[in-house]
């Protein structure tokens, strides 16, 4: 049953059931599942794409490929994918994004892998989404290649949006609500477009950021599976190699790489998604980082592992993207655990997101020392638990 927004109507709502969860965020009438129908009414790339996870795994493979498919209602001709469809209301994007209907950043395309994941499932996934894919895909390697190699992020909404790592940028002291918030906006006005309102450039903001280019490499080589196509894994391989080149063993961190003379400094900063190379790194020396994990002087918590490293003076495990813990990235550790053969820590992991998940309203990140809920709830990646190594409810 749904109501007069598309939404379903569970006759008994209940926040600590996944499918529940779901259920209630999903909007029928424009096939998307708001990651949270309050704070995040609209469609965002990643989250759709941990949706189809999330759909595929309690079994409603209809919504996975509806999902899929509508997180290209905006796709350029060019192949550029936005992060924000807007649908049903499309004058809502022209604040900030001075355009209707999407905005005109993109966020890491999780697409291939959520493809890749339906069809070891026994999916068929539609050429023609299979398609988009791929043109996504080269959309942002022939329009976002660095001469270093690697991809560059053009606002910090790309991907870690508060991310201490940005904090050259932005006016010191970080002030989430204040400064910094009017300094993304202006970040906004300064983005570049092409005549397809896709950003191609930034004066004010380009870095190739590690975890961004972690996920583009993951997905091309998801892709090369999907399609069985080998320039896809050549591609995976290179930036895969190129991003190994920013490993810092001194930090024990892959470090974020920028022109950027006067900033810079903060691409540092130890943050837990600048481990996300874990998922495709052919490094031999990075094997302590497992350790780091669990070692309550580097990222451990009872409910963690922390969004920034303990010892970081600007860790805060209350703070969104500066220390708090995230569903959607102990998803990713989960996979990039079990590709290094640590399967108790992916099961781990698991078992973390789901008493989170199931004890806290399914919030969208949380405090992992004490394990309260933070940011919205529900929220609809927080049920990516499902879809971790040892999952179903
Ligand atoms: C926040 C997060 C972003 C996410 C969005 C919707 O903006 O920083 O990663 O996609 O919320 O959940």
């Amino acid at each position: 049953m749904t109501d007069s927004t598309g939404r379903d109507d569970p006759a008994t709502p209940d926040d600590s059931d996944p499918a529940a969860v779901m259920a209630a965020n999903w909007r029928d009438d424009v096939g998307y599942t708001s990651p949270n129908p309050t704070t995040y009414p609209w469609q965002w790339l990643w989250d759709s794409c941990f949706h189809v996870l999330i759909w595929a795994e309690l079994g409603r493979q209809d919504r996975a490929l509806r999902e899929l498919d509508s997180v290209f209602d905006f796709q350029r001709p060019n192949g550029f994918v936005p992060h924000i469809n807007f649908t049903p209301q499309p004058t809502a994007a022209l604040q900030p994004w001075g355009i209707t209907g999407s905005s005109t950043i993109t966020q890491p395309p999780m697409h291939a892998h959520a493809a890749a994941a339906l069809s070891r499932r026994g999916v068929d996934v539609p050429d023609h989404v299979t398609a988009r894919i791929g043109q996504s895909l080269e959309h942002l390697w022939l329009s976002r290649r660095h001469r270093n190699g690697l991809l560059t992020c053009l606002h910090p909404w790309e991907i870690a949006d508060d991310s201490p790592r940005w904090d050259d940028w932005g006016p010191r002291p970080f002030d989430r609500f204040g400064t910094w918030r009017a300094r993304k906006f202006e970040l906004v006005t300064s983005l570049v477009l092409d005549d397809q309102d896709a950003a191609i450039s930034n004066p004010e903001f380009e870095v190739q950021s590690a975890a961004f280019n972690a996920l583009v490499a993951f997905n091309l080589g998801e892709y090369a599976w999907l399609t069985g196509l080998d320039r896809w894994e050549e591609r995976a391989r290179t930036l895969a190699a190129d991003l190994d080149d920013c490993w810092d063993a001194a930090a024990r961190t892959w470090v974020d790489q920028s022109d950027d003379a006067v900033a810079g400094q903060s691409s540092r900063v130890r943050t837990l998604d600048a481990l996300l190379p874990l998922l495709v790194t052919e490094r031999d020396d990075v094997d302590g980082l497992w350790d780091d994990l669990s070692d309550p002087d580097r990222y451990g918590a009872e409910y963690g592992p922390c969004g920034v490293r303990r010892d970081e003076p600007t860790f805060d495990p209350d703070g969104y993207w500066r220390g708090a813990a995230w569903p959607q990235l102990h998803y990713l550790l989960s996979l990039a655990a079990r590709r290094h053969g640590h399967e108790d820590l992916a099961v781990d992991l698991q078992a973390t997101t789901r008493a989170i998940a199931t004890s806290a309203d399914h919030p969208e990140y949380w405090n992992p020392i004490t394990g309260d809920g933070l940011g919205a709830a529900p929220q609809s990646w927080a049920a990516l638990w499902i879809a971790m190594p040892g999952g179903a409810p």
